[in-house]
């Protein structure tokens, strides 16, 4: 079984069969997600797509409190073990791993990854998680492009979690081509209205995804589902 929650922005902490894993968590600085209890988010692991500040902003605190291991690309990993964080994963596009809760591939996004302070992240990515209780793609910070179709090609994907707020990356028009490329009809919204920037007019993009035989679902900070 997977269960998600939505704490903001890109911010999702996944349970599957049992484990804790937290995606690209930016919760502090969100005005959004103020009454979110970061305290209380234990994740065993948390995936980085990119070094952005607006996906790494609570790694440090929440990698600290909880121990869980990092796992992003070898260039966001290496600057969070100079910084302490200590059970670390780092992996590269096109590279797979197993974990305890399935096995991750990180696969190619069209974006860019400087640290907060400067850093070179690397290049972005997104992943691709198989389960269990099914494969999923959270595509990270990313423009459409053809290499989703090897996703599609590979993967048996029950569904994917997009940004949808354009501007900085796909808009909702886009999120639903590359719904198509990986092979799911399920499009789970992120990295939307956090920022003027991106601020979308969700019933809209619920509407056009509706007419392209997908469902796009918004979750409200701190909704739970399961899928
Ligand atoms: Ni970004
Ligand atoms: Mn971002």
């Amino acid at each position: 079984m997977i269960d998600l929650t939505y704490y903001g922005h890109s911010t999702f902490l996944f349970v599957i069969d049992g484990k804790k894993v937290l995606f690209d968590p930016f919760i502090t600085p969100n005005e959004l997600a103020k009454k979110v209890d970061v305290k209380a988010i234990k994740p065993d692991y948390i995936l980085v797509t990119h070094g952005h500040e607006d996906h790494v902003a609570d790694v440090q605190a929440i990698a600290e409190k909880s121990g869980a291991m990092l796992v992003s690309n070898f260039e966001v990993v290496s600057w969070f073990q100079e910084k302490g964080i200590e059970n670390v994963h780092p992996m590269n596009h096109g590279g797979s791993k197993t974990f305890d809760f399935g096995k991750v591939k990180y696969v190619n996004a069209i974006h860019s990854s400087t640290l907060p302070d400067g850093a070179g992240g690397g290049n972005p990515g997104g992943f691709v998680v198989k389960t269990k209780s099914g494969t999923f793609y959270y595509a990270g910070d990313t423009a459409l492009n053809y290499d989703m179709k090897l996703i599609g090609e590979e993967f048996d994907i029950k569904f994917a979690l997009m940004p949808i707020g354009d501007n900085f990356t796909m808009g909702i028009d886009d999120a639903i081509k590359a719904a198509d490329f990986v092979g799911t009809n399920l499009i789970i919204g992120m990295h939307y209205d956090t920022f003027p920037y991106i601020e979308i007019d969700k019933e809209a993009a619920i509407d056009k995804a509706k007419k392209a035989d997908k469902e796009l679902k918004i979750l409200k900070i701190g909704e739970k589902i399961t899928l």
